[in-house]
């Protein structure tokens, strides 16, 4: 569950020079002052949306799902720190690679190939938000389980509005088709897009334990069947 995925030296070496945000904010808190000078403008921004004033709608000291603190979820991991460079705009070639052949090696194939499930699943897991919140209170899965939150980022089917973060997947399967290239491709972008895009925005659901083979293979039959509202 939410595995740290270690990359290679490149990024690595990138990392040390990326700001340490949490640790700064959290020496401030223990001495009792807050020096909002020394901070850089990104440290004074996570500052004032996680910690000031008790944290305001955060609770980073509750325990999550996966094990730890929402504070110890905060932290960065290595692709995370390497994507985040923004005096550069982006990390270079090497890092890049590092990122995609890292993420490539954490993605575990089903056994006997990546086969569609059960679309009317899917699309409950695709348009459901309930999975890792943090917040006053976490998602508390003895009541309901995790689902996707494609909707989100993405306009699934028509019949409900989704967001616009990430393309359309509107007409997905019978603009595609279902070859087992586009299949790879679609379970690959659900279990760690990073192969694809180094830096997207979209969650590793895979590689991060969020949704399991099963769900994914749901969430896939919604995209890709013929019967899905999605291919309307
Ligand atoms: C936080 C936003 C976000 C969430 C949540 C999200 N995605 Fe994405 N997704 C993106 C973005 C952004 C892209 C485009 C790649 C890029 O530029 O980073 C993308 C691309 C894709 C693509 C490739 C689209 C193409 O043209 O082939 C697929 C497939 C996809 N997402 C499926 C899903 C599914 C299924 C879910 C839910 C399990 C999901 N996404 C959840 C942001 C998101």
């Amino acid at each position: 569950m939410f595995k740290k995925t270690p990359l290679a030296a490149g990024v690595a070496a990138f990392a040390t020079i990326i700001f340490a945000g949490g640790c700064a904010v959290a020496d401030a808190d223990k001495s009792g002052k807050v020096d909002y000078t020394a901070m850089t403008p990104h440290e004074l921004a996570e500052y004032l949306m996680f910690e000031a004033n008790g944290g305001g709608g955060f609770n980073l000291s509750q325990e999550v799902q996966e094990g730890g603190t929402a504070r110890e979820r905060m932290q960065q991991d290595e692709l995370q720190k390497a994507c985040s460079i923004i005096d550069d705009g982006k990390p270079d070639a090497e890092t890049l690679s590092a990122i995609r052949a890292a993420a490539q090696e954490s993605i575990v194939y089903p056994e006997g190939g990546i086969k569609l499930g059960d679309w009317k699943k899917g699309r409950e897991l695709a348009w459901s938000g309930f999975g890792y919140r943090i917040g006053h209170n976490f998602d508390d899965h003895s009541k309901r389980e995790a689902g996707g939150t494609c909707y989100n980022c993405h306009q699934l089917a028509t019949d409900r509005t989704g967001g616009t973060v990430g393309p359309s997947l509107t007409g997905y399967g019978k603009t595609r088709g279902t070859s087992d290239a586009i299949l790879k491709y679609a379970y690959d972008m659900i279990y760690n897009p990073h192969v694809y895009f180094p830096c997207t925005h979209m969650p590793r659901f895979g590689a991060n334990g969020m949704l399991t083979e099963e769900k994914i293979a749901d969430i896939m039959a919604y995209m890709f069947d013929p019967e899905s509202p999605v291919n309307e």
